[in-house]
């Protein structure tokens, strides 16, 4: 080769290399984004395609980690290896680019001539397209949820037979779940995949596919069950058992079976799993404690006593994600108490503000303050208030009180929008869901939701769940 075309030719690759670190330095891809929903691509059947699992963990070109046995997903440190390997294989800023987009695309839409693992799509409109789109362009878990609007909120009805879903961009029910009859604890899959509903007619745990929103298994509780959470990972479903003496109900989301009950000190109404994914929290009313219990062994490590019965909570994490303060309610205390998660000590317990002359106290119904969220980024704390129909509003870590916002009757429960600008607040009362700009400190609109809503959630809901033929 002449040695002019030979040099032409390298110059050329150090430009398309530098134009490649260009965009790679103006773009950063989102581990986390990668984590839950990149992930789940290469992990989802789809009808007619091979798993790309299947392939690229056995020794193919783009080799993944292979799936620890007995698990459907990746690990955070099998995670981590799978974002080294793919990343290689993206130009960051630009999917038509990038041969993980390219490859298994349709040569007719743009794709590549030819993949060895066929062609999984046959648009860019695809879903699993987009999302794979998405995350090269740099989205993140937090800036996703508005580009592709599938954030729902998820309401349950304590005395209903049935689960709203709410979408947050336009304040619409969007859907509902059918037959769940007093639902009382929601949970989601990471990925959206699943949802998890407490059943307190049938002493079950219901579990419902996050696309079709029809309920696909029931599965037997030891006992009758208040409120859930799920594992980080998706692999575990924590249920309190509000039965004497006391446990918390472990399910395998793999098996879908119950695999213990975690015995602690005394009927457990809800169940928490700390930011950080290390410990559960089980809050026992009647025991009026709360116990730490080792996510990892599944044994209780302490126990936390009040002289009032410990209702909701909410954590506050410190900048490496462990969990710094617990926020706790107590039974008729309208307000909370703070723990310092390190030393296991109560160090305040904050009232909030009495109610202006010529308002009325709520004294009926449930306890006085019941329900809290921190914000993501860490910088609110929203303390719902049955006993003042209002939400209050404080700065983290000060715990300054910011304001307040009158809302329905009797707020029950509250969860925010994965941008922590607004709250979803069930106005247990007056059936309906109000939604309240948590900056401003205004309520933005009233929803009509089933009968005496309670506990709701904020997940993302795989992509086909956008469309309006999903309501029912
Ligand atoms: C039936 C097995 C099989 C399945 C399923 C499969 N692949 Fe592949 N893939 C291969 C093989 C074999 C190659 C190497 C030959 C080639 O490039 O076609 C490959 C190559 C690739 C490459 C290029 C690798 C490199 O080193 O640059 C990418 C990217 C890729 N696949 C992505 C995917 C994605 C994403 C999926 C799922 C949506 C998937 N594949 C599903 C077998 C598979």
């Amino acid at each position: 080769m002449p040695l002019l075309l030979l040099a032409a030719a390298g110059l050329l690759a150090s430009a398309l290399a530098l134009g490649a670190q260009t965009s790679a330095s103006s773009t950063s891809l989102d581990f986390e984004f990668f984590r839950v929903r990149v992930q789940s691509v290469f992990t989802t059947k789809r009808p007619g395609n091979a798993r790309c699992v299947t392939c690229h963990a056995l020794g193919t070109t783009m080799q993944l980690q292979p799936l620890s046995p007995g698990s459907a997903t990746w690990n955070e440190e099998q995670s981590r290896k799978n974002f080294e390997i793919v990343r290689s294989r993206v130009v960051p800023g630009n999917p038509a680019a990038s041969r993980l987009l390219q490859h298994p695309l349709a040569e007719s839409a743009g794709g590549d001539p030819h993949h060895d693992g066929g062609k999984h799509w046959t648009s860019k409109d695809d879903p699993e397209y987009q999302m794979l789109a998405a995350w090269v362009r740099g989205e993140t878990m937090g800036s996703v949820a508005a580009v592709h609007g599938n954030v729902r909120i998820i309401q349950t009805n304590s005395a209903g037979d049935n689960v709203h879903v709410i979408d947050p961009l336009t304040n619409m029910v969007v859907g509902q779940i059918n037959g769940i009859e007093v639902g009382h604890g929601a949970a989601a899959a990471p990925d959206g995949s699943r949802l998890y509903f407490s059943n307190e007619a049938d002493t079950t745990l219901d579990v419902v596919d996050g696309r079709t929103l029809r309920v696909t298994n029931k599965i037997q509780l030891s006992g009758h069950p208040n409120n859930i959470a799920a594992s980080r990972d998706g692999k575990r479903v924590y249920v309190a058992i509000r039965e004497e003496p006391g446990a918390v109900d472990v399910i395998d989301t793999l098996a879908l079976q119950r695999v213990k009950s975690i015995p602690v000190k005394g009927a457990v109404h809800n169940t928490y799993v700390t930011p950080d994914g290390r410990y559960v929290v089980a809050g026992s009313i009647q025991g009026k404690n709360a116990t730490i219990i080792d996510a990892q062994t599944e044994q209780p490590l302490w126990v936390l006593d009040f002289e009032l019965g410990v209702r909701p909570m909410a954590f506050e994490t410190n900048p490496d994600g462990s969990t710094k303060r617990m926020f706790v309610q107590l039974t008729e205390f309208n307000g909370f108490a703070v723990v310092d998660f390190a030393t296991h000590k109560e160090v305040t317990r904050i009232e909030l503000p009495k109610l202006g002359p010529g308002k009325k106290p709520i004294l009926e119904g449930g306890n006085a303050s019941h329900g809290m969220a921190v914000s993501a980024d860490g910088q609110r704390l929203v303390v719902d208030s049955r006993l003042n129909s209002a939400v209050y509003v404080y700065s983290l870590p000060e715990l300054t009180l910011l304001g307040s916002v009158d809302v329905g009757r009797a707020p029950d429960w509250v969860t925010l929008t994965p941008d922590g600008k607004t709250a979803y607040v069930a106005n247990a009362g007056s059936n309906s869901v109000s939604v309240v700009d948590i900056v401003a400190l205004k309520e933005v609109t009233r929803i009509p939701v089933g009968q005496v809503p309670k506990r709701n959630i904020t997940v993302m809901l795989p992509s086909p769940m956008t469309s309006r033929s999903a309501i029912r």
